[in-house]
């Protein structure tokens, strides 16, 4: 494809540039939280109808499909892929477009990926001529809270009439400057379960515990010995973490063993026959050791978020696109990340590439203090054009 169509890209992203910023500013000032994106959608559905652009709204309540069509579109779908909620944070930015939304932020950058994606709309509509097949914008709810707006998406046919043959997620991110992205092909995200146990046993005076049975001695081994799923049974190419975050009794003292304590953990891995395996085998290992010391332990796994896949020929292509719009030295290979995210489902069932935005140097994501460098919303809505019309146009 002819460097002539970068340039042109460049050009109207340029000149956008002002009015992406804007948006973003508008969805930063009214962040709402999973589910209830309300006016972060009507904002959304009034930018494509001045921009001409067909959709479809209401699905998953606030969800929006767009389609823009090139050429003979019935040849090729690529779907693209943008996230609207925002997260129970209080925004502790001094800044004029601060939340006005109290206790509610974007603070995982979901402002940008969905003005970066009306960007996207804005660019691509005026380019039609320049590529085959149809894209399918997709503005999605709920990222943040369990079962994941892509899943529920998905239930209520995202992903038909028609399939994409690809799909790409773009997300901000702090770790690298504006004007860099990044790819990783294959494993890249973690899965992400939720670990609820109750240990139980008849408690009782601290001094007598050859009376009682000491629940709180049973959720140590517990939390001590689990740690072997990970160190001892998990295979050394699977990343595994687990962790325990909150561990409490109530009626314990010093002087009192109490009835049942609490413990909260997550465990996270990249594999799902390890995944599976593993939960039967933490159940099983808390549970025998709970008996062995007389007491009981209730276990209960809340599944979350399959682990992300960037499938490797279009993640290869993607980043290819990349270089030759930015150069080789602002492309970098990103690291395992045993976070989550909710773009894995699309990956489950079509090839997908989830790549990083530098958005420079802030606080970390989910941070009441997180901010981007605006200037990379320009390199986030002209890359996502470029590649998208890259794989359109390929054979
Ligand atoms: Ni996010």
């Amino acid at each position: 494809m002819s460097n002539s169509l970068v340039e042109k890209i460049k050009q109207i992203t340029a000149n956008n540039h002002s009015s992406v910023v804007q948006n973003r500013r508008w969805l930063h000032q009214h962040p709402e939280l999973s589910f209830e994106e309300i006016h972060t959608s009507q904002f959304i559905q009034n930018r494509l109808n001045e921009l001409g652009i067909e959709f479809t709204k209401g699905i998953v309540k606030t969800g929006i499909v767009a389609f823009i069509k090139g050429r003979n579109p019935e040849k090729k779908t690529i779907a693209l892929r943008a996230d609207m909620d925002a997260l129970p944070i209080l925004e502790e930015n001094d800044i004029s477009y601060k939340s006005q939304n109290d206790g509610v932020m974007h603070a995982c950058g979901h402002d940008v990926h969905s003005a970066s994606l009306l960007g996207v709309a804005e660019v691509l509509s005026q380019l039609t001529q320049e590529f085959e097949g149809t894209l399918k914008l997709i503005f999605q709810p709920g990222e943040e809270k369990l079962p994941g707006g892509a899943s529920l998406m998905i239930k209520e046919g995202v992903l038909e009439n028609p399939t994409p043959q690809a799909i790409l997620g773009q997300h901000v991110f702090p770790d690298l400057p504006a004007g860099k992205v990044g790819f990783r092909s294959g494993m890249y995200m973690a899965s992400c379960d939720e670990l609820y146990l109750t240990v139980k046993g008849k408690g009782g005076h601290a001094a007598l515990p050859h009376k009682f049975t000491d629940t709180v001695l049973i959720a140590c081994e517990i939390i001590s010995s689990l740690q072997q799923i990970v160190s001892r049974k998990a295979r050394p190419d699977i990343p595994s973490v687990l962790s325990f975050g909150k561990i409490n009794s109530t009626g314990g003292a010093t002087n009192i063993i109490p009835d049942e304590v609490k413990i909260e953990g997550t465990f996270r891995t990249m594999n799902e026959e390890w995944r599976t395996e593993a939960h039967e085998a933490m159940v099983e290992l808390a549970q025998g050791i709970a008996k062995s010391m007389g007491g009981t332990c209730e276990f209960e796994v809340r599944k979350g978020y399959p682990f992300l896949k960037n499938d490797e020929t279009l993640t290869g292509r993607a980043k290819e696109a990349a270089i030759q719009y930015i150069g080789k030295e602002n492309v970098v290979e990103l690291d395992l990340r045993m976070t989550g995210e909710d773009f894995s489902y699309y990956t489950q069932s079509l090839p997908g590439c989830f790549y990083r935005l530098g958005t420079g140097d802030s606080s970390g994501l989910h941070t009441p203090t997180f901010n981007v460098d605006e200037s990379s919303l320009e390199l986030g809505v002209g890359l996502m054009s470029w590649i998208a019309i890259n794989l359109l146009n390929e054979q």
